[in-house]
């Protein structure tokens, strides 16, 4: 059974690219920065993921002859390319992505999913890496016990990383569950993501890190434009502009597409008032 898609508008901005590209018009508009995710994941049919690699590079296209109104930045799931079915085939499509990124001067950001392709996610970034270096970029979860090391080895590269806390549920014996520890292992990786790494991403909507993050710059007289802030779409607008206006950088993840369903359910399960939100819009219709 498929959902109505008026259950999900809070988060997705819309089922179809020609729908969704007004509203990130609106937000770049608005003096915001946008990064454009095609939703979908986990894909198991070879057909299906040339299908989602032809749609990345037609989405890369149409944001190249939108010339300025909309960034040129993308994320993408490597699942979505048949990353499950076999690595060669999904290194080879991201390839096709990559080429047409760097034609077009698109930033391509890989999100990172769950720990049963971890290491596949960064062992393909790596890969691509050295082709394509300001043209791809990664992200990495500051709840998994591994990341440390993964922040030192991107910082080696001098990669870009998107630092989130981690939107899956992985077992305790791979990732931290409680929130003062992952916040704990956030601040640290920031701090070096911030000193040794390139142009960081700090994706959060949590004040305790947003604030932490602002004093550690201010305490070390780093530029505002040597990283910048990173939030969903339709998750504290206010503050997004707020960050804006104080002159940091704030880029804001705007998905669309049908495939919806398993990325609301993760922001249903973050945080209870987006159920409340959810339920109130179901009776409010
Ligand atoms: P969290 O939900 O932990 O809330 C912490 C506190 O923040 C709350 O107690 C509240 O004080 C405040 N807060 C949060 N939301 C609020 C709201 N709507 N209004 C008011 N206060 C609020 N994950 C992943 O595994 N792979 C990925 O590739 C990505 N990519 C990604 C991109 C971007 C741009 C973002 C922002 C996030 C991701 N994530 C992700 C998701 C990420 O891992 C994480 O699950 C969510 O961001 C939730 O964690 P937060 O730190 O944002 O706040």
């Amino acid at each position: 059974m498929k959902l109505p898609f008026f259950l999900a508008r809070k988060f997705v901005a819309a089922e179809t690219l020609e729908e969704a590209l007004p509203v990130v018009r609106g937000i770049k508009a608005a003096g915001l920065n946008t990064t454009f995710d095609k939703l979908g994941e986990y894909v198991s049919d070879r057909s299906v993921a040339t299908g989602a690699k032809e749609e990345y590079i037609t989405l890369i296209r149409t944001l190249d002859e939108a010339t300025g109104q909309i960034d040129q930045n993308i994320s993408i799931k490597l699942s979505m390319l048949g990353q499950k079915i076999d690595e060669s085939f999904c290194v080879d499509n991201l390839h096709e992505v990559l080429t047409e990124a760097k034609k077009t001067g698109t930033f391509v950001r890989l999100d990172m999913e769950g720990t049963d392709i971890t290491e596949s996610t960064l062992s393909i970034f790596e890969k691509v890496y050295p082709d394509y270096k300001d043209n791809v970029g990664v992200v990495l979860q500051a709840y998994l016990k591994r990341t440390k090391e993964d922040i030192d080895r991107m910082c080696e590269l001098q990669a870009r990383v998107r630092l989130c806390k981690g939107a899956y549920s992985e077992p305790a014996s791979l990732a931290w569950q409680d929130m003062p520890t992952i916040r704990d292992r956030f601040l640290e990786y920031m701090e070096t993501l911030i000193t040794k790494g390139r142009y960081p991403g700090i994706a959060t909507h949590d004040d305790i890190l947003i604030n932490a993050t602002k004093e550690f710059v201010a305490a070390n007289d780093i530029s505002k434009d040597r990283f910048e802030f990173q939030m969903l779409y339709g998750l504290r607008s206010d503050t997004q502009k707020q960050i804006s206006d104080e002159g940091y950088g704030m880029r804001v993840y705007v998905p669309y597409g049908d495939q919806w369903f398993p990325y609301y359910s993760r922001r249903l399960r973050e945080r209870k008032e987006n159920v409340w939100f959810i339920l109130s819009t179901m009776f409010k219709r």
